[in-house]
C-alpha cells in the first residue's frame, strides 16, 4: 500500500500546532508556537489574547512546516484538524484554516477529537495492540478506557465530578502557583514533605474517581490556615495533595487491571506528563507484569502530530467530514455505557 500523509492542525488551547503523519505513526515533521509564556503574566488563558495568536502564527506555522518536512502539496492524503473541545474562538480558527486548506488543496477534511488525539499519541511510540487498557487523564477528562479496537471503546470509570487537571489547576492557584498549574504542583511538591492527612477520595471497589471532595479540602485548609494567620508551606501542601490524587488514579487502574485481566495499556492526556504518575505507574505496571506505553513529553502537551495520528483510522475507513462541521467547545468524547 502507498505510504499515507495527513496535516494535522491543532489550535484548541493555547498552541499552533500543525504537523505531518506518515501511515499513523511517523512524525515526519511538527511545529508548535506555544503561547504559554504570554497567558502566564495573566495566571491563565486568555481566551480572546489566544484566539489572536494563533492567527497571527498559523500561516507562519504552516510555512515552517511545508519548508522543513519535504512533503509537497500532491503527496498529502488528508487534512485532520481538532473539532472539540477547547476554546471556541481557538477551535474556529483551526477549523477554519484546515477547511480552506482541504477546500484549495482538494484533499479529504477530517475531524478529530482532541482526546482521541492524545490516545492515539501513544501510537507515535508504537503500535497500540488491541485490547488494551487507557488511563486518559486531562483537564477535562479523567477516564480507565477499555480499548477493544480502533474507536471502540467502552468507559470502564469516570469521574464523577471534576477531572484531575483541573483540580491540579485549582490546587496551583489556591496556593499562589503560576500557571501552567500542573506541572507547578509538581515542581513544588519535590521541595516538599507529605504533613497533611488528607481524605482518601473514592476508597471503594468501583472503577470511578472523585477529585471535588480533595480540591474543596485543599482550598479550605489553606483559607483556615490564612484565617489564623499561619504560615503553610505550599509545597508540603502541593506534595501532600499530588500523592492523594495520584494514588486514586493508580489505585483504581491496578484494580481494573486486576478485574479485566488486563497486560497492555497505555497513558493520555496532559496529566501523563506528571513524573510522579509515570514512577507510579510504572511500579505498579512492573509488579502486575503489565506492559505500559507512555507518550514522551513533547507528544503528552498539546500537539498536531497527535491529531494526525488520531486520524490516520478514519483515513482507512474513510471517515470525511464536509464543510458544514462547527467547533464544539464541550464534547465528551467517549459514549456513556451504563
Ligand atoms: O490534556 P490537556 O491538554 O487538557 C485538556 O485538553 O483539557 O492537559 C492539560 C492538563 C492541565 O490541567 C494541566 O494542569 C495538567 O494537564 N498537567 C499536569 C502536569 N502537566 C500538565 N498535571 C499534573 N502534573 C503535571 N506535571
Ligand atoms: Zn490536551
Amino acid at each position: 500500500m502507498k505510504d499515507v500523509y495527513i496535516l494535522g492542525v491543532e489550535t484548541s488551547c493555547d498552541e499552533t500546532s500543525i504537523s505531518i503523519v506518515k501511515n499513523g505513526f511517523v512524525d515526519v515533521y511538527t511545529c508548535v508556537a506555544t503561547q504559554m509564556d504570554t497567558h502566564a503574566e495573566f495566571g491563565g488563558v486568555v481566551p480572546e489574547i489566544a484566539s489572536r495568536m494563533h492567527t497571527e502564527s498559523i500561516t507562519l506555522v504552516l510555512e515552517d512546516v511545508l519548508k522543513n518536512s519535504n512533503v509537497s502539496w500532491d503527496m498529502i492524503d488528508a487534512i485532520a484538524v481538532t473539532y472539540a473541545p477547547g476554546l471556541m474562538g481557538c477551535l474556529l480558527i483551526g477549523l477554519e484554516f484546515a477547511k480552506t486548506l482541504s477546500l484549495v488543496h482538494n484533499k479529504p477534511l477530517i475531524k478529530v477529537h482532541h482526546i482521541a488525539g492524545h490516545i492515539y499519541a501513544n501510537n507515535l511510540v508504537e503500535k497500540i495492540e488491541f485490547p488494551s487498557l487507557a488511563l486518559v487523564v486531562s483537564g477535562g477528562h479523567t477516564e480507565l478506557v477499555l480499548m477493544k479496537d480502533d474507536y471502540d471503546f467502552d468507559v470502564l470509570g469516570t469521574t464523577l465530578d471534576d477531572a484531575v487537571g483541573e483540580c491540579f489547576d485549582k490546587v496551583a492557584r489556591v496556593l499562589g502557583l503560576k500557571y501552567p498549574g500542573g506541572p507547578n504542583v509538581e515542581r513544588c511538591a519535590l521541595q516538599g514533605k507529605p504533613i497533611y492527612d488528607l481524605p482518601i477520595p473514592m476508597n471503594d471497589d468501583s472503577l470511578n474517581f472523585s477529585y471535588s471532595g480533595l480540591k474543596s479540602f485543599i482550598i479550605n485548609l489553606v483559607h483556615n490556615e490564612n484565617q489564623r494567620g499561619v504560615e503553610i508551606n505550599s509545597c508540603d501542601v502541593a506534595k501532600s495533595f499530588q500523592d492523594v490524587a495520584i494514588e486514586q488514579l493508580v489505585r483504581k487502574t491496578k484494580m481494573a487491571i486486576e478485574k479485566y485481566g488486563i497486560n497492555r495499556m497505555v497513558v493520555a492526556g496532559g496529566v501523563s506528563a506528571s513524573q510522579y504518575l509515570r514512577d507510579e505507574l510504572t511500579k505498579m505496571c512492573k509488579e502486575k507484569n503489565v506492559h505500559l506505553s507512555i507518550p514522551p513529553l513533547k507528544y503528552c502537551t498539546d500537539n498536531a502530530t497527535m491529531i494526525a495520528a488520531a486520524a490516520y483510522p478514519l483515513f482507512l475507513k474513510k471517515e470525511f467530514s464536509d464543510y458544514s462541521i462547527n467547533a464544539k467547545s464541550h464534547e465528551y468524547f467517549f459514549d456513556k455505557k451504563d
